[in-house]
C-alpha cells in the first residue's frame, strides 16, 4: 500500500505518544493520529507527511476503544486547547505516565525508569484559574487559536476555566467592540481568591493584584506575571518537591513570584530566588516580606547570565525553567555548585529528559519521579523528580 497526503485508510492505535498523539503504523511508515485513544481502530486521512512520518486525522472510529468517550466540549477538535476530552480520565492519566516513561527512556536513555505515579487533579473540569484569549476584532472573535492553526476559535464557554475566569469571559465578550483597544490581539486573565486580574487594561477590565493561599503561605500575584494554572494540585507538588529537604543555602531558580521560595525560606538559613520577569520578582519580593522572611534575596536575572556569576557551593537546587527546560550554561552551572540535592519541576517531559540526561552523566542519580496532572483534559503534564549527588 501506498499512502498520499490526503488519502484515508485504517489503522489501529497502539498508544499516545509525547506531544499527545496516537502511535499507529502503515504502509512501512509511523502514523501519527490526533485526538485518538489507545486502543482505537480508526479511519484516518493523511494531512501531511514529514519523511516517514505521516500526519493524520480521524475521520470515522470503526471500533472505538473502551477508553474512548464523547468528549462533552462542543468546541472540541476545531478548539486548539485540549485534545485529551476523548480518554476516560484514568486513560488519561495512563497516557501522562506514558509520555514521561517514553521521554525518559528515549531521551534520558534511562536504563530502569520506575513506575510513575500521576498524581490526579481534584477537578478535571473548571480548574485553571489562568489563561489566554486570542482576539480577532475583524471576525468579532474572542477565544483559542483552532487546532493547528491562527485563526480564532470563538469560545463561549470554556469548560475547563474556573467559574469566576468564566464569568469574565463572558463579561469580556459582551464588551462594545468599540471598547477594545485597536491593536489588542490578545488578553491575559489569571484568578485569585480576590477576584481576576486582566492583561492589558481596558475598558472595565483591571491588572488587579491578586492573592491566593496555597497551604500555609499567601501568594500575590497578577495577570503580567506567572502562577500555576490549578493551584488545587499545587500544595502537594510543593511538598513532594521540598521532600525532607533542610540546610545552610538554597537555590530557586525560575523562581516567579516565589511559590517555592516561601517555603524553601522555612527550611534553610539563606535561599536565593532568581527571576528575569521584573513584574513577578517585585510581586515575589513583597510576598517575602508578608510573610515576615527575612533570610531571602530575590534576585532580577536571566538564569543563565546570574549563574555564571555564582561560584559558591548550595546544599540544595530547586528549578521549574519555562517549557523549553534549562539552558546547557544553566545545568553546567548547576552541576558547578555542587548541590547535594536538585528537584526538577516542569511542565515538559521532553526537555526535562533532556536536562537529565545531562545531570546523571554530572554525578546525579535520580531519586523519585511523580507527575502531577496540573493540565486536564489535555496531553500536558507537571513532573517532580528528585535527584541526588552520588558522590
Ligand atoms: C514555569 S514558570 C515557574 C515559576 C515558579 N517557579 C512557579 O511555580 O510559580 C517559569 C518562570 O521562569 C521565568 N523565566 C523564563 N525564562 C527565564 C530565564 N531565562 N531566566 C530567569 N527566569 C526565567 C518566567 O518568567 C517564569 O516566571
Amino acid at each position: 500500500m501506498c499512502v498520499a497526503v490526503g488519502e484515508c485508510f485504517d489503522v489501529e492505535i497502539e498508544r499516545i505518544l509525547p506531544g499527545g498523539v496516537g502511535l499507529a503504523h502503515a504502509a512501512g511508515k509511523t502514523v501519527f493520529v490526533s485526538l485518538a485513544a489507545p486502543g482505537d481502530t480508526v479511519r484516518v486521512q493523511v494531512e501531511r507527511e514529514q519523511g516517514n512520518i505521516l500526519f493524520a486525522s480521524v475521520v470515522e472510529v470503526l471500533t472505538p476503544s473502551p477508553v474512548r468517550i464523547d468528549p462533552p466540549c462542543p468546541y472540541f477538535g476545531r478548539c486548539g486547547g485540549c485534545d485529551f476530552q476523548q480518554l476516560t480520565y484514568e486513560a488519561q492519566l495512563a497516557a501522562k505516565a506514558e509520555i514521561i516513561t517514553d521521554c525518559l527512556q528515549r531521551i534520558a536513555r534511562l536504563d530502569h525508569v520506575p513506575e510513575i505515579a500521576v498524581h490526579p487533579s481534584p477537578k478535571t473540569w473548571r480548574y485553571r484559574v489562568r489563561a489566554t484569549w486570542q482576539i480577532d476584532q475583524d471576525q468579532q472573535r474572542i477565544g483559542y487559536y483552532e487546532r493547528g492553526s491562527r485563526r480564532v476559535c470563538d469560545v463561549a464557554d470554556c469548560a475547563v476555566l474556573m467559574p469566576q475566569l468564566q464569568e469574565t469571559l463572558e463579561c469580556v465578550r459582551t464588551t462594545d467592540w468599540t471598547d477594545f483597544p485597536p491593536d489588542l490581539k490578545h488578553l491575559d486573565a489569571v484568578a485569585g481568591d480576590n477576584g481576576v486580574s486582566l492583561s492589558p487594561e481596558f475598558a472595565e477590565f483591571y491588572t488587579n493584584e491578586l492573592s491566593l493561599r496555597v497551604g500555609d503561605e499567601v501568594y500575590r500575584y497578577n495577570a503580567e506575571s506567572f502562577f500555576q494554572i490549578n493551584p488545587a494540585l499545587v500544595g502537594e507538588m510543593i511538598a513532594f518537591a521540598l521532600n525532607d529537604v533542610r540546610g545552610a543555602t538554597a537555590l530557586d531558580l525560575y523562581c516567579g513570584v516565589g511559590l517555592f521560595t516561601l517555603p524553601l525560606a522555612r527550611r534553610f538559613e539563606k535561599v536565593a530566588g532568581v527571576e528575569a520577569n521584573s513584574k513577578a520578582v517585585r510581586f515575589a519580593r513583597r510576598n517575602v516580606e508578608h510573610a515576615q522572611l527575612g533570610n531571602v534575596r530575590v534576585v532580577n536575572a536571566n538564569v543563565s547570565d546570574w549563574i555564571r556569576s555564582t561560584a559558591r557551593a548550595v546544599d540544595f537546587v530547586l528549578l521549574d525553567p519555562p517549557r523549553a527546560g534549562a539552558e546547557s550554561v544553566v545545568i553546567k552551572g548547576i552541576l558547578n555548585l555542587r548541590p547535594e540535592r536538585i528537584s526538577y519541576v516542569s511542565c515538559d517531559p521532553a526537555t526535562l529528559a533532556r536536562d537529565l540526561k545531562k545531570l546523571i552523566a554530572g554525578g546525579y542519580a535520580i531519586e523519585a519521579i511523580r507527575g502531577f496532572d496540573l493540565f486536564p483534559q489535555t496531553h500536558h503534564v507537571e513532573t517532580v523528580v528528585l535527584l541526588r549527588r552520588l558522590s
